[in-house]
């Protein structure tokens, strides 16, 4: 191996960097508008349930398997037992596919900061959003742009590349929100926005949305290929992993909140729609900043906060990947980098150019973006994280006093481990394939 395996420089970088990896487009973009569709209020208190309880047993032993094995995914996976090492490749594959669409995602963001401080105004803001999806070419630069920019910081490795990135970003991207909140708040009739949010409506309380918030907190914690796997790999020590995991959850909780808190009041306040899906950061946000004060202000520093949250993410996206092609194939870092980015660039152009001139070629009545946005959200992230719990629960039988020292917990986490998460997981991959 031409690459000495790294490992974190302080539990600091590693939990910060682990917070990068949740905190992302599933925070600023995908939480708010999934709450608007379910019902608000009481979706963020199953939310919340949920990702306080059962979350935490995959997003630790993931870390964990990570941690004890000492190798990239595959290579985990084979260590346990040579003929998981199928199972285990699953992982990066998945990184892979998610990296080509999540990149698309960052593309746009990069036109929207840009759009943001030159040529600010804009008639209609759907027609604006569809025609630029559709165009062929820009969106594509911007696309292999932002790929570019997460594999710099992954060509430079863990210390001087991953780190650096995390340990910029993230203070940056709290510092952004913590300042949008504070102008959201003070918008005319914010407390109606405040009112959707922490006022539950029990009426709106279904079996469909309690999956819902089990598919978002999956996704937002990055659970389930393999970035947790290999950043758990590279922890040297950690004997309070429970604390540190803890942590992890806490803070993405509080990133969600404060994105929802920092979206809702100015919805309400427009008297916009705080349903309307995907479109609510693009259409209905940009719609909200033309028409206050200093908008393209709040607007610039929208978008930069949506690209900090991209990036780190993004970065933890191709960790996993990239590791797996060091270890695996005995090449050097940059090497590996080279080879992602080549491969991911392929996948993503078809899938950028899905909205436009490739409209017509389809996969299950799906556009190649939406197709790969199902195929991994809804299938193979559940499908690696199910592997990879009844792995731990069944064939390595992990026991909760490894972990965790109280008995009560401890209890709990064998029974989470071996029934209640992966008869979750199931249930998800079933309505998910609906
Ligand atoms: N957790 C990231 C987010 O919320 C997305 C992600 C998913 C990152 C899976 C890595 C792995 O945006």
């Amino acid at each position: 191996m031409k690459d000495k395996r790294p490992t974190w420089t302080s539990k600091y970088s590693f939990i910060i960097t682990t917070i990068g990896s949740a905190v992302g487009l599933g925070n600023i973009w995908r939480f708010p508008y999934v709450m608007g569709q379910n019902g608000g209020a009481i979706f963020l208190a199953v939310y919340i349930l949920i990702i306080s309880t059962i979350c935490f047993i995959p997003l630790i032993n993931e870390l964990y398997i990570g941690k004890l094995t000492k190798k990239e995914c595959i290579g985990a996976y084979e260590s346990i037992n040579k003929n998981f090492k199928y199972l285990g490749a699953l992982n990066p594959i998945t990184g892979l596919l998610i990296a080509s669409f999540y990149f698309i995602v960052g593309g746009w963001i990069i036109n929207y900061i840009i759009k943001s401080f030159i040529n600010y105004k804009i008639q209609n803001y759907e027609e604006y959003f569809t025609e630029f999806i559709k165009n062929p070419i820009y969106p594509c630069i911007l696309t292999i742009l932002f790929l570019f920019i997460c594999i710099f910081f992954t060509a430079r490795g863990l210390k001087k590349g991953i780190e650096t990135a995390n340990k910029s970003f993230m203070p940056l991207l709290a510092v952004i929100l913590i300042f949008l909140v504070i102008v959201s708040l003070n918008l005319p009739n914010a407390h109606l926005g405040l009112e959707y949010m922490f006022k539950p409506d029990f009426t709106k309380l279904n079996s469909h949305m309690v999956l819902n918030a089990l598919g978002q907190a999956f996704f937002t914690l990055s659970i389930g290929m393999g970035a947790l796997l290999t950043y758990g790999s590279y922890i040297k020590e950690d004997k309070t992993l429970v604390k540190s995991v803890y942590t992890i959850i806490l803070s993405d909780t509080i990133f969600a909140i404060l994105a929802g808190i920092m979206i809702f009041p100015a919805v309400f306040s427009f008297n916009m729609e705080p349903n309307s899906g995907a479109g609510l950061v693009f259409v209905t946000l940009p719609k909200i900043f033309s028409q206050i004060q200093y908008g393209n202000i709040v607007s610039g520093a929208f978008f930069i906060l949506l690209f900090c949250a991209a990036i780190t993410s993004g970065i933890s996206i191709l960790e996993g990947p990239c590791a797996s092609l060091i270890e695996k194939f005995n090449i050097s870092r940059t090497k590996a980098c080279f080879i992602l980015f080549l491969f991911i660039s392929i996948i993503a152009i078809p899938a950028t150019l899905s909205f436009g001139i490739l409209e017509n070629i389809q996969f299950f009545h799906k556009s190649i973006f939406d197709f790969l946005d199902f195929l991994t959200s809804n299938i193979m992230l559940p499908v690696n994280t199910l592997f990879l719990c009844l792995i731990s629960g069944w064939y390595l039988k992990i026991r909760g006093d490894i972990l965790i020292k109280n008995k009560i917990g401890a209890f709990l986490f064998n029974i989470g481990l071996k029934y209640i998460v992966p008869i979750s997981l199931i249930l998800l991959i079933i309505i998910g394939l609906h």
